[in-house]
């Protein structure tokens, strides 16, 4: 598998792709790979001729006390898991290479409105920085199409809107969360976890699938099914930052007659921030 470092040499080898109307496929990632990112790898290889898989530890989306520095990176590792899973093109910049010196007068792509509720009211920063290192890769690739985990649900919705209002030429697909065998979604930042926290970390999922229950058993009493989740999640030690039923891709507030619902969650548990989500839709 070939590595690259650099947006010039990047954009040169991928030139022939482009000219000779091959389809290409960006996976973007922050590294630490592990079967959810090779799930999308995998998708990725089913969806294009060519596979550019990046990892970039994104600076612009870490907030001032959060895991940037500490935030695992196993390069070689990676670039061993992309090879066996017969990934040939790894892009994998410096943060000079992607933003210069000066990271506070970087240029910001900022997708209102979705980045403001749920994670990004915990975040501040975080979506905006986000959007504009996928930009950014989705103008150095030039990739036909590219492909992100469902896990980050606010942020598949906030890349689709960022691809839909300023016209980018990329199909956007969504891949399902892997989960490991007791339910936990998959996820670089679980490693954090100790051996009790990481026994107690599936109840996330286990809860959001509860409510999800209840919204298909009838019940519409949204605030009332949010604190009822919020309470259960405290009383096994973690602490959350938000349970929330919204409607599915706007992330609106659901109305009486809303169909199409997700829930999503964040909660801490240690030094790991989870998140996961749970999609349900009423037959009417
Ligand atoms: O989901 C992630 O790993 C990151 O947010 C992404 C999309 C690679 C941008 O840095």
């Amino acid at each position: 598998m070939l590595t690259l470092h650099g947006i010039l040499e990047l954009r040169d080898y991928v030139k022939h792709w482009r000219l000779t109307s091959q389809k290409i496929a960006l996976v973007p990632t922050m590294g630490n790979l592990h079967a959810g990112h090779l799930r999308l790898a995998e998708r990725a290889r089913e969806a294009a001729d060519h596979v550019v898989v990046s990892i970039f530890v994104n600076p612009l989306q870490f907030g001032p006390n959060e895991d940037f520095k500490g935030y695992p990176r196993t390069l070689e590792q990676d670039k061993a898991r992309l090879a066996e899973a017969g990934i040939g093109l790894l892009f994998a910049p410096s943060v000079d290479e992607m933003y210069g010196g000066n990271l506070e007068q970087v240029t910001r792509v900022d997708v209102p409105g979705l980045s403001g509720v749920l994670d990004g009211k915990f975040r501040p920063g975080h979506f905006a920085g986000m959007a504009t290192i996928v930009a950014k890769l989705f103008n150095v690739v030039q990739p036909d199409v590219a492909l992100f985990g469902e896990k980050d649900y606010q942020q598949l919705q906030i890349i689709r809107r960022m691809v839909a209002d300023l016209a980018m030429p990329v199909d956007i697909i969504g891949v399902p969360t892997v989960r490991e065998a007791d339910g936990l979604a998959m996820s670089s930042r679980n490693q954090y976890l100790t051996a009790e926290q990481r026994s107690l970390a599936p109840a996330l999922f286990q809860i959001l699938k509860e409510l999800a229950k209840s919204l298909r058993n009838g019940r519409r009493d949204y605030q009332r099914l949010e604190l009822e989740a919020l309470r259960k999640l405290s009383a096994i030690g973690m602490r959350p930052d938000y349970v929330a039923v919204r409607c599915a891709n706007t992330l609106s507030l659901p109305e009486e007659t809303t169909g199409e619902f997700v829930v999503l969650a964040a909660a801490w548990l240690g030094r790991a921030r989870l998140i996961d989500n749970v999609e349900v839709k009423i037959n009417s």
